[in-house]
């Protein structure tokens, strides 16, 4: 590989740290000069014998590193100090999609400016390889769309959920208790995590730098096993979709919701932990990703994976190479979630009374909402019946004034949930 000994600076030693120190080990010209750690006397399963501080400015300020891993997560102080170790000259390997969404422009800006690498293989997808694939053997493609799971614990509790037959609070607190989700779910469960990630992977399909803030972001918390089994019965799976698409006018559709997924689709298929993406390109077609989506090895191996490519350029020349850089620098313009086109799944529950159904279908049609399925099958308790709507390709403001209006009929009791169908 090389000759020479590069030093590395760690910045956290949590799950994702502890596995890059351990997959390090096989190459003895990579050696980690010092890790930063809020506590250093805490228990550690790696020897890091004399390279713990708990100060990161000795990494960010110490001449002798060349590579500064930011592993710690969350922007504060990790902008501050990736930012520090740029303007020191530094190349850096990050694993943190929410630094890179909310201030990944001015990172990469720097980052040109000194003629450093920024690499982030491991923000999205953990272990599999999507990023440089995207920008490197993608890269003669106009890509089209995009839609993946990108979030692992979502996937994990949708997958019990149906499984089992099982309510989304029970799953949360038994994924919470085996570790599979975070004691604060939030980013998680509301869809921020996934967000994050298809920020990442939209500003390189489409040239464009996103604003987080842009992103339509809808969490899985609304979702119940009833409406995992009509969706079953209609030929669907319900998983938390990341999608992103270009218009002919250049402008993006870019959001995160729950979604019915045919059976037949790729991703319906995708269950526990595992994240897949599924690419359209305009000359390779459709290009299926999928593997572990996080966990200490499998990141690891994306973070070292970074590492080895920047000590391989850094031998072969004094430029950093294009891929390694950030190249866009128009702001995309995002299509409102109100004026973006699905089908729709919609359950009501209504009175069972003759003509409403037929209301439902005047309401809808009142809108330019056409339907591709009406099913009533269940009784509630108080003679209530739960009535699923399927409809065609509509614009989410029509969909949302039919059942606006379907909701001041008399017999309409609750909008029980309404979720997009994704394919
Ligand atoms: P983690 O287990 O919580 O570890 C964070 C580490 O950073 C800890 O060692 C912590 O020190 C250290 N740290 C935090 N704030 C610090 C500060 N202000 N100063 C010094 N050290 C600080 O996190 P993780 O799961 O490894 O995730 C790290 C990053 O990788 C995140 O951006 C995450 O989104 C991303 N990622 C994680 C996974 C995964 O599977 N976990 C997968 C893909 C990407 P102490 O140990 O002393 O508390
Ligand atoms: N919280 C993330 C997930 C971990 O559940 O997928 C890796 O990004």
């Amino acid at each position: 590989m090389t000759d020479k000994i590069i030093n590395i600076g760690i910045l956290g030693l949590g799950t994702v740290g502890t596995g890059v120190v351990k997959v390090l080990k096989k190459y003895d010209c990579l050696k980690i000069k010092k890790i930063a750690v809020r506590n250093t006397n805490k228990k550690r399963d790696v020897d890091i014998e004399g390279i713990l501080t708990d100060n990161p400015f000795e990494i960010t300020n110490d001449p002798d590193i060349s590579i500064v891993v930011e592993v710690m997560g969350g922007t504060d102080p990790a902008f501050q100090l990736v930012t520090d170790a740029i303007r020191n000259g530094k190349h850096i390997v990050t694993a943190n999609k929410e630094l890179l969404a909310k201030r990944g422009p001015e990172i990469y800006e720097l980052a040109r400016e000194k003629n450093v690498a920024v690499l982030y293989e491991a923000s999205v997808g953990g272990g599999i390889p999507i990023i440089m694939p995207m920008k490197q053997s993608l890269a003669a493609n106009k890509i089209t769309s995009m839609a993946g799971i990108l979030n692992g614990t979502t996937n994990y509790i949708l997958t019990k959920m149906e499984q089992e037959n099982s309510e989304f609070a029970d799953v949360l607190k038994e994924a919470q208790e085996l570790g599979y989700a975070e004691p604060d779910p939030t980013s998680d469960v509301e869809g921020h995590d996934a967000a994050y990630k298809l920020s990442i992977l939209a500003s390189i399909a489409f040239g464009y730098r996103i604003n987080i803030n842009d992103i339509y972001c809808e969490g899985i918390s609304n979702i119940t096993p009833v409406d995992i089994a009509y969706a079953s019965e209609l030929g669907y799976k319900i998983k938390l979709i990341a999608m992103a698409s270009i218009k002919d006018d250049n402008k993006l559709d870019v959001r995160v919701h729950p979604a019915l997924v045919s059976k037949t689709h790729p991703l319906a298929s995708i269950n526990g932990v595992t994240n897949a993406l599924t690419v359209y390109g305009d000359a390779v077609g459709q290009v299926n990703f999928s593997g572990p989506g996080a966990g200490q090895m499998p990141t690891a191996s994306a973070v070292v994976g970074d590492i080895l490519a920047i000590v391989r350029e850094m031998d072969m020349t004094v430029n950093v190479l294009p891929s390694m850089k950030c190249t866009h620098k128009l702001n995309a313009t995002i299509v409102p979630i109100e004026d973006t086109v699905s089908k729709f799944y919609v359950r009501f529950n209504s009175l069972d009374q003759p003509g409403v159904i037929g209301h439902m279908g005047m309401s809808c049609g009142n809108h330019g909402v056409s339907l591709l399925g009406v099913i009533q099958k269940d009784m509630l308790l108080g003679g209530q019946a739960r009535i699923i709507l399927l409809t065609h390709e509509v614009k989410e403001s029509a969909l949302r004034a039919a059942i606006d209006e379907i909701s001041l009929h008399f017999s309409t009791k609750q909008i029980a949930n309404v979720i997009r169908v994704f394919r």
